[in-house]
């Protein structure tokens, strides 16, 4: 089976067919999801969707992009959330430098990204970092907060492959999705050849980040085959084998998951 861990099924774009998606998922394969908070909104239907689905699993956390809504009292009520049964990971959080560019605002993405890798290790769960155009940050606030005690994912890794040893020296795992299909990704194609596939967790990122030949569409975890071809492929090993390799890394990170 391919184990989805990071999909964010509360989007509006599934409004039509999200039940009837969602059901499908283990019949075609895909036997576990895990879908990713990133607003205080999208955390709340993240737990829903949880609840609701046997094998979908949940992550709560607020994307840099969404934490002026963020508050104490809210990092209060997921931490309630995150002692439930299906909570299995904080995310995603980090820094996203792509889109905000003053820096009071990156200082409060940093603030923020710090106080949810507390309430990870307070709560014992993994995290699940979103990070763009914000390396060495990245890499200086988990450093600043002892991270590397803390396992976690860089979700649709988009760093050097040198970068992505820093990590992995860390402890952490990278995410690969739709992106290594692309013809001009050569970036994570080189990544994806030069760490273990011991490493390497697949996701989709979905309704984002459809892979090739969706690219530009709406993605979701049916079109992760083509993701793990991919990874295949530059590996040269089968396909079952990076399903099998990449569903062991990813049950040993998120250990909650049953
Ligand atoms: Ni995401």
């Amino acid at each position: 089976m391919i184990f989805e861990t990071h999909a964010h099924y509360d989007d509006d774009r599934f409004n039509n067919d999200r039940d009837e998606l969602l059901r499908r998922l283990p019949e075609e394969g895909v036997g576990v999801v895990i879908n990713s908070g990133a607003s205080v909104e999208s955390t709340r239907d993240t737990i829903r969707l949880a609840k609701e689905y046997p094998h979908v699993y949940a992550a709560v956390g607020v994307h840099p992009s969404e934490i002026e809504e963020l508050d104490e009292d809210f990092i209060q009520w997921m931490k309630e959330r995150a002692s439930e049964e299906k909570t299995v990971a904080i995310g995603e959080i980090g820094l996203d430098y792509y889109w905000d560019k003053e820096p009071e605002v990156q200082e409060r993405q940093r603030y923020w990204f710090g106080r949810q890798i507390e309430l990870a290790r307070e709560m014992k769960l993994p995290i699940i970092v979103h990070s763009r155009d914000a390396a060495a940050d990245t890499m200086q606030v988990m450093k600043e907060h002892h991270a590397e005690e803390i396992p976690g994912v860089i979700h649709c890794y988009s760093y050097s492959k040198e970068m992505a040893n820093e990590f992995i020296k860390m402890g952490y795992y990278i995410g690969v999705g739709g992106v290594v299909t692309f013809k001009n990704a050569k970036k994570l194609k080189e990544t994806v050849e030069a760490i273990p596939l011991e490493k390497i967790l697949v996701e989709t990122d979905c309704p984002y980040m459809a892979p090739e030949p969706h690219r530009g569409k709406r993605n979701s975890s049916l079109y992760l085959p083509y993701v793990v071809e991919e990874i295949a492929r530059i590996k040269g090993v089968s396909t079952e084998e990076v399903e099998r390799v990449t569903e062991e890394n990813a049950r040993k990170l998120f250990y909650k998951v049953k």
